[in-house]
C-alpha cells in the first residue's frame, strides 16, 4: 500500500476541510503549512512577486512518502506564497503531487486570469513529471442555485459536514477513486 500524506494551507478553512476530509479516507496525516511570515498582505505580495517567504519545517522526510497531496487556496489565479515555497524547497524529495484546491473560481471560469486551471498549469510547470492529479472543489458546488454567482456569499462560505455533500461529494469521491 502507498505511503501518502496530505500537505495544506488555509486562511478562512475550507482547504483546512478538504485536506482532513482527504486525509481521513487515505488514513494518513494532515499537516498544515506555517508562513514564517503570516500577515495576510504580506503572505499576498509575495505570492504576486514570486518572494519566498518560508514555512516552518515540516516534522516529517518527505522522501517517505509514495505520494504527497498539496491543498489550498488561490488567490488572484496565483500559486499562493505556503504552496510555491512548499514546492520549491522540497521538489527534490517529491516523488508525486497531487494538488487540490478549493478555490472561489467555477467550472465555467476555469480557464480566466483567475482560474484554477490557469493554476494547475503553474503548479504543473513546477513540478513538472512529478505533477499527478489536479483536481478543483469550488466554493460554488455547495450553494444554492439562487446564491450561485454571488460573491459575497462565495467568500462567506466554509466547507463542513453539512454543506460537503451532493455534486461536491461525488467530485471528491471521484479524485479520491483517480488517487488509486
Ligand atoms: C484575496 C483573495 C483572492 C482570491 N482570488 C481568487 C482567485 O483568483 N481565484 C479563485 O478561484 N479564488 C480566489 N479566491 C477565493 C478563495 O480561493 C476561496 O475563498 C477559498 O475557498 C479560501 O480557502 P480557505 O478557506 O482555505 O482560506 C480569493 C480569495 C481571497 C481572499
Amino acid at each position: 500500500m502507498s505511503k501518502n500524506v496530505v500537505v495544506y494551507y488555509s486562511k478562512n478553512g475550507s482547504n483546512k476541510y478538504l485536506a482532513e476530509k482527504t486525509a481521513e479516507v487515505l488514513k494518513c496525516e494532515a499537516l498544515p503549512l506555517r508562513p514564517r511570515v503570516s500577515p495576510f498582505l504580506l503572505l499576498l505580495l509575495a505570492s504576486a512577486t514570486k518572494i519566498s517567504l518560508g514555512n516552518r519545517t515540516l516534522k516529517i522526510d518527505l522522501n517517505d512518502y509514495d505520494s504527497i497531496v498539496l491543498c489550498g487556496p488561490v488567490w488572484m489565479g496565483l500559486v499562493i506564497a505556503p504552496l510555491s515555497d512548499f514546492i520549491r524547497k522540497h521538489k527534490d524529495d517529491i516523488k508525486k503531487l497531487n494538488f487540490i484546491t478549493c478555490c472561489g473560481s467555477t467550472d465555467e471560469g476555469k480557464n480566466d486570469k483567475f482560474g484554477y486551471a490557469t493554476v494547475f498549469t503553474k503548479i504543473k510547470e513546477l513540478l513538472g513529471d512529478k505533477c499527478g492529479v489536479c483536481e478543483a472543489f469550488p466554493v460554488e458546488l455547495v450553494l444554492p442555485e439562487d446564491q450561485k454567482g454571488d460573491d459575497q456569499r462565495m467568500m462567506n462560505t466554509i466547507l463542513s459536514d453539512s454543506n460537503f455533500t451532493g455534486e461536491i461529494k461525488a467530485r471528491f469521491d471521484a479524485f479520491i477513486g483517480e488517487l488509486s
